[in-house]
């Protein structure tokens, strides 16, 4: 008895401390402790021991962001080059195009970029955007087609990413923002045109089931493009297509949204209007 109720009662105070040990490392260190507190009390309300629980949050934190980004030594000399660029539209290109070659996802995006956000922003309109788990995608603005005066708000959990797209929007002159913020504590208030979660969903959902349909369903934007990974990580197809279309499909039909759909060579694109 005394295990169980004591189990709940110390659940904040051990998570405090895994918290606190797990973001003692240079490697994690710019990543909210918020985010690193919910993933040790699930843990922990598992039943793990201490040890087990820190083991698991490392494991989760790479899973869901350190994976994907660079480490800071490389993300921090971007955010240089970017910043020594100036407004120089030219070196800012390609120091953009150098940054979105470092985060796994927007590597694999570069080959079809172009064609994505046409397919997304082409000819609609859209004058405000906001970019949630952004990662370095904002560094394609150049690649957007969106008009210039555009507003262009992003948030992502790493702030490492952040500095890199604040030294960007800084230098080309976008009317945006970086925030640092988990989704999974709240969306950003404030309403857009349009929002993406660009390969987002799944991430999300490894940190809570349903987060990331959450997200679609409570973003204040009357359009949400939503992507999925069609290759791993490693550039195998597993079928990944209709794993995450399928199901999706029938999440947007039963909310009575309208979609239109497009696959590129490693993801699947939805436009939702809602
Ligand atoms: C697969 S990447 C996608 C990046 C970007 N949307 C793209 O497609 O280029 C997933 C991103 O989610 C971010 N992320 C993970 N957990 C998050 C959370 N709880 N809140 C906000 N962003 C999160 C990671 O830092 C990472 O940049």
């Amino acid at each position: 008895m005394k295990l169980e109720g004591g189990k709940k009662d110390d659940a904040p105070r051990t998570a405090e401390g895994i918290s606190e040990s797990v973001l003692s490392s240079s490697m994690r260190k710019h990543i909210p402790s918020s985010l690193v507190k919910r993933l040790a009390k699930q843990e922990l309300d598992r039943g793990r021991s201490l040890r087990e629980a820190e083991k698991q949050v490392k494991g989760r934190l790479h899973q869901v962001v350190l994976s994907f980004e660079p480490g800071p030594k490389a993300l921090s000399s971007l955010s240089s080059r970017l910043d020594a660029a100036g407004h120089d539209r030219a070196l800012l290109k390609e120091a953009a195009r150098a940054g979105l070659a470092l985060h796994s996802s927007t590597k694999e995006r570069l080959p079809y970029m172009e064609e994505l956000f046409s397919f997304v922003f082409g000819k609609r309109g859209f004058s405000s955007v906001i970019d949630l788990a952004c990662g370095l995608n904002p560094l394609a603005f150049p690649w957007m087609g969106l008009s210039k005066d555009a507003v262009y708000d992003a948030v992502d959990v790493s702030d490492l990413c952040g500095s890199a797209v604040r030294s960007f929007f800084d230098g080309w002159g976008i009317r945006g923002s970086f925030t640092q913020a988990d989704l999974a504590e709240g969306l950003p208030k404030g309403g857009h045109d349009v929002a993406l979660l660009m390969k987002a969903l799944p991430t999300l959902d490894r940190i809570e089931q349903g987060l990331g349909y959450r997200c679609v369903k409570d973003v204040d934007a009357g359009h949400v493009a939503v992507s999925f990974p069609t290759a791993s990580l490693g550039g195998r197809r597993k079928g990944m297509e209709s794993f995450y279309g399928d199901s999706f499909e029938e999440f947007v039909r039963a909310s009575g949204w309208t979609y239109e759909k497009r696959a590129f060579l490693g993801e699947l694109v939805f436009l939702v209007r809602k």
